[in-house]
């Protein structure tokens, strides 16, 4: 749930300003060609997820199947309506830009598609109208007579494409409104609706499209951009710190580079005062380590976790364990959610009874529910302590006379 909010969030800024009309301020190919007009220092400030954009089908990492596939559809100008989901930055919206600009060319994108996001208007009204209008126009211009546009598959150049992305987040009125229009304009029109979750679309939309799910990104897939664009930007940082920050990214591409760009901005040393401004290639970016990436995710450190759970482990006495942990969470500034996660896979890693692993597995998961729910942080930290003990216990006496009394 946080990381379909967190996308919110991170795409918002780049497309709150869009209008939703036919298109022609909203599409990638228009921002890129904005991006290629301004000086180097505009560009330099673009976010580095927008940077590093694939503006190829062939540049997108992972995926080798889908777009294999797509690229079939492309090759015998059979393209069905397409439904892309899966987690946050993941490369769906990518895709989707990139196959538009191979099937039109960056020129023709403009009048040949519509992209709508959920931070437009998109209740009943946008579709009826704006959707339908854009949809029921035959394009003016022939498609084999589109200039630069050597790319641009002929067969599929003469249907229009509608994107709908965050289609997850449209009204149910407004989705039972699109199946007919999406049946009505099939002859001079594609859908592609993008989304998180297929459980908020309706039925009846997700059985019109062909679908594709966007799995979280391999950690290679991750590395391999990761990679590009530390070397590219010449960011100082330590090859473990590159681990960390491709493993603690979750599949999450999007994630992964803005962290890197965050941490890249802080390792900048601050500007004397008084002195005049260093110029950028004689700057001296300090060094991003394991510590900064753990900081800048505020995730909790692995050895923070360790220690979290050898106390629990070694501290029979359930006050004085409680007491040593609140400690911990306060001075290293712990969030149980955080603490909870990293802890139920640390605890995975050790050799014990079932009995005990079944009490911790579903102890933590009844933990993590309540505080989700809006438990006390207080209250479900000793909850916690309470379920690993109680884990530890059955391992103890208790764990050896059951399997005495099984084997008796
Ligand atoms: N498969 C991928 N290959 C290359 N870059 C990617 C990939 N997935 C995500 N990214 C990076 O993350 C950013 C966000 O990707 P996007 O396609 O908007 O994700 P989604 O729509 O799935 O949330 C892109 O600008 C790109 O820099
Ligand atoms: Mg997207």
């Amino acid at each position: 749930m946080s990381d379909y909010e967190d996308e919110m969030e991170l795409d918002a800024p780049v497309s709150k300003d869009k209008a939703i009309q036919f298109s022609s301020d909203n599409t990638a190919g228009k921002q890129k060609r904005i991006v290629a007009d301004l000086p180097v220092e505009a560009e330099d400030n673009l976010p580095w997820v927008e940077k590093y954009r694939p503006s190829t089908l062939g540049d997108v990492s992972g995926h080798q199947d889908i777009i294999a596939t797509i690229n079939r559809f492309v090759e015998q100008n059979k393209l069905p309506h397409l439904l892309l989901y899966g987690p946050p930055g993941t490369g769906k919206t990518s895709t989707i830009l990139a196959l538009a600009k191979q099937i039109y060319g960056p020129k023709n994108m403009r009048q040949m598609v519509l992209e709508l996001n959920a931070s437009d208007d998109r209740g009943i009204d946008v579709v009826r109208e704006q959707i339908k209008t854009f949809a029921s126009t035959k394009q003016i211009f022939s498609a084999s007579t589109q200039q630069g546009s050597s790319t641009a598959k002929f067969g599929l150049g003469a249907f229009k494409l509608i994107i709908l992305d965050e289609a997850d987040a449209m009204t149910s009125a407004a989705q039972m409104a699109l199946r007919r229009i999406m049946e009505k304009y099939t002859a001079n029109t594609r859908f592609c609706i993008i989304a998180n979750y297929t459980h908020k679309l309706s039925p009846a939309l997700l059985s019109r499209c062909t679908r594709f799910r966007f799995s979280p990104l391999k950690k290679e897939d991750i590395r391999r951009l990761v990679d590009h664009v530390i070397s590219q930007e010449h960011v100082n940082i330590a090859p473990d710190a590159v681990d960390s920050l491709v493993s603690l990214s979750k599949g999450d591409m999007r994630r992964a580079l803005n962290v890197l760009q965050a941490c890249h901005a802080g390792s900048r040393p601050l500007p004397m005062k008084g002195q005049p401004p260093i110029k950028e290639a004689d700057i001296n970016y300090e060094l991003i380590t394991n510590d900064t990436i753990y900081s800048c995710i505020a995730a909790p450190h692995p050895e923070d976790i360790r220690l979290i759970m050898t106390t629990m482990l070694s501290t029979p006495d359930i006050t004085s364990c409680l007491n040593t942990i609140n400690a911990l969470k306060s001075s290293r500034g712990l969030a149980l959610a955080d603490i909870l996660t990293a802890l139920a896979e640390e605890l995975q890693t050790l050799e014990v009874s079932a009995a005990t692993r079944v009490t911790w597995l579903q102890g933590l998961a009844e933990i993590e529910y309540r505080l989700a729910g809006g438990g006390s942080e207080a209250v479900q930290t000793g909850g916690m302590v309470g379920v690993v003990r109680t884990g530890c216990e059955l391992m103890g006496e208790k764990g050896v006379g059951e399997k005495m009394s099984v084997d008796g």
